[in-house]
């Protein structure tokens, strides 16, 4: 089995999107079901605050070939690297993506991200920003647990 691969990036929503927030991660999170589930990528998608943060695992050349679509997707710009690098075992395995839109007052965000004027991910230590999402995945698998 090839090694496992983790990839963790921002960007700034495009203004377009902004008021079809909603159907506009229906539309990604369809795509990405066929696209991830055919190479074995997981993850999950985050909004807030005007950005996107995801993260992509699986085998390093399906990371690099999604992440290489997903960069010239039109919906967001100024894509940000946060952090890549072989990782042991996957988080996000439940999902080929799951994704949640977060406001600020979300407990998860403001216990992990503090209560600031403003937002920018480079503003964070990766390990701030993992842990964000890893704590959003956690209460999305309660979730699908309690439905089913
Ligand atoms: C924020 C964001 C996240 C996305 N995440 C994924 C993803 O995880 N997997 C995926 O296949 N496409 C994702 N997409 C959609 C891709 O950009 C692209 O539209 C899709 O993969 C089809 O590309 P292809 O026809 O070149 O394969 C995402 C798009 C955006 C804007």
């Amino acid at each position: 089995m090839s090694k496992l691969h983790l990839l963790l990036y921002a960007s700034r929503i495009s203004p377009a999107v902004e008021d079809v927030l909603e159907l506009t991660i229906k539309d990604i999170l369809r795509i990405s079901a066929k696209r991830n589930a055919a190479c074995a990528v997981t993850g999950i998608l985050i909004a807030y605050r005007g950005w996107f943060i995801q993260a992509l695992e699986g085998p390093k050349a399906a990371v690099s070939q999604r992440f290489n679509a997903i960069s010239r997707d039109p919906r967001h710009q100024d894509l940000l690297l946060l952090g890549q690098g072989p990782t042991l075992a996957r988080v996000f395995g439940n999902w080929s993506m799951c994704s949640s839109v977060l406001s600020q007052k979300d407990q998860s965000v403001l216990e992990i991200l503090g209560r600031k004027p403003s937002f920018d991910p480079s503003a964070y230590p990766v390990a701030k920003v993992f842990q964000l999402l890893t704590t959003v995945a956690e209460g999305q698998r309660i979730a699908v647990d309690v439905v089913g």
